[in-house]
C-alpha cells in the first residue's frame, strides 16, 4: 500500500519538476565567453579614460581595435599610445555619436564589427533644479541616444554576419545607473536608460547569437570624474544619500 501512494505522488511531482528545468534551460540566459582574437572589437569613447584602458587591454589580447571619439588629436594619441605598449595599430575615427549618419558611416567604414563597446559617455553633477536643459538634454544624447545611434547603426551587419560565431554588444553605465543619487539625477536618467535599451535588446537579437552585456563601474579615476564635479549643494544630501554616494565626490 505505501509503494502505491509514493510512485502515485511521483506522477504529480516528477512532471512539473522536469517542465520547470526544462523552461530554466530554455528561457535563463547563461553567460557566454565571446573570444576576441583576431577579431574587431569597436570602442567608443576610446581615445582616453575607461574607453582607451579597454582599448589597450583588447589590443594586447590579439583583437582588431577601432576606436572612436569626436577629438582627432586625441584619437592619434591614444593611437599612439597602443602602439607603444603593445606594439599594435588601432584603428581610429572622428565621430560625434549624437549625428546617426556620421556614426553609420564610420561603422560602415570601420568593417564588420564583432563586439561593440559603446563607452562614450559624458558626467556632471547637478541639482536638477539649477542644471541648464541644454545641459541635460547634451548628456542625455550623448550617453543614451549616442548608444541607440551606434547600435542601429551597427546590428544590419551583425545580424548579416557571414561567420555565425558569437558576438557582442556592451554598453557602459555606471552606478548611478543601479541607484539615484543626489545631484545625479540628469546623469542617472541617461544611464537607468541603458537598462531598459539593454533589456530589450537582448531579446530582439538573442536568436542571432548577439550577446548585450551592461556595465556599472564604480568611481574611476579618469578625466571626465574631475572634470565633472560637482555643482551640487551638499549641505542639501540627506544622510542616506550622503552615505550612498560616499565616494562620489
Ligand atoms: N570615470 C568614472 O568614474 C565612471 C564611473 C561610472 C561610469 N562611467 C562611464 O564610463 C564611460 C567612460 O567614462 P570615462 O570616465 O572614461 O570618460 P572620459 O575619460 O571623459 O572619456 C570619454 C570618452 O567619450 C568620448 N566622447 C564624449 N562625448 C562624445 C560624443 N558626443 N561622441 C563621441 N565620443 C564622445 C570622449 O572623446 P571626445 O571628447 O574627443 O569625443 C572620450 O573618448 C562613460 O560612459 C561614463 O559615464 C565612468
Amino acid at each position: 500500500m505505501a509503494n502505491f501512494n509514493l510512485s502515485f505522488l511521483a506522477l504529480f511531482i516528477y512532471p512539473p519538476i522536469f517542465l520547470l528545468i526544462f523552461l530554466q534551460l530554455i528561457v535563463h540566459l547563461r553567460p557566454v565567453k565571446i573570444p576576441i582574437k583576431s577579431r574587431h572589437v569597436f570602442i567608443t569613447g576610446g581615445s582616453r579614460g575607461i574607453g582607451l584602458a579597454i582599448a589597450h587591454q583588447a589590443a594586447a589580447e590579439g583583437a582588431r581595435v577601432t576606436i572612436l571619439a569626436r577629438n582627432l588629436n586625441r584619437l592619434e594619441e591614444a593611437k599612439s599610445s597602443i602602439r607603444r605598449s603593445t606594439g599594435i595599430d588601432v584603428g581610429i575615427v572622428s565621430a560625434d555619436v549624437r549625428d546617426f549618419d556620421a556614426v553609420k558611416e564610420a561603422v560602415e567604414g570601420a568593417g564588420p564589427i564583432d563586439v561593440l563597446v559603446c563607452n562614450q559617455g559624458v558626467y556632471a553633477s547637478c541639482e536638477l533644479v539649477n542644471f541648464d536643459t541644454k545641459e541635460i538634454k547634451d548628456m542625455i544624447d550623448v550617453n543614451l541616444i549616442g548608444c541607440l545611434n551606434l547600435v542601429k547603426a551597427v546590428l544590419p551587419g551583425m545580424k548579416n554576419r557571414s561567420d555565425r560565431k558569437p558576438v557582442s554588444i556592451a554598453f557602459m553605465s555606471s552606478q548611478s545607473g543601479q541607484v539615484g543619487i543626489h545631484g545625479c539625477s540628469a546623469y542617472a536618467a541617461s544611464k537607468f536608460g541603458l537598462r531598459g535599451l539593454a533589456e530589450a535588446l537582448q531579446q530582439e537579437v538573442i536568436a542571432d547569437d548577439i550577446y548585450v552585456s551592461l556595465i556599472f563601474p564604480p568611481d574611476t579615476d579618469t578625466p571626465s570624474l574631475a572634470e565633472g564635479v560637482l555643482v551640487v549643494d551638499i549641505k542639501c544630501r540627506s544622510l542616506a544619500t550622503e552615505i550612498m554616494a560616499l565616494g562620489d565626490l
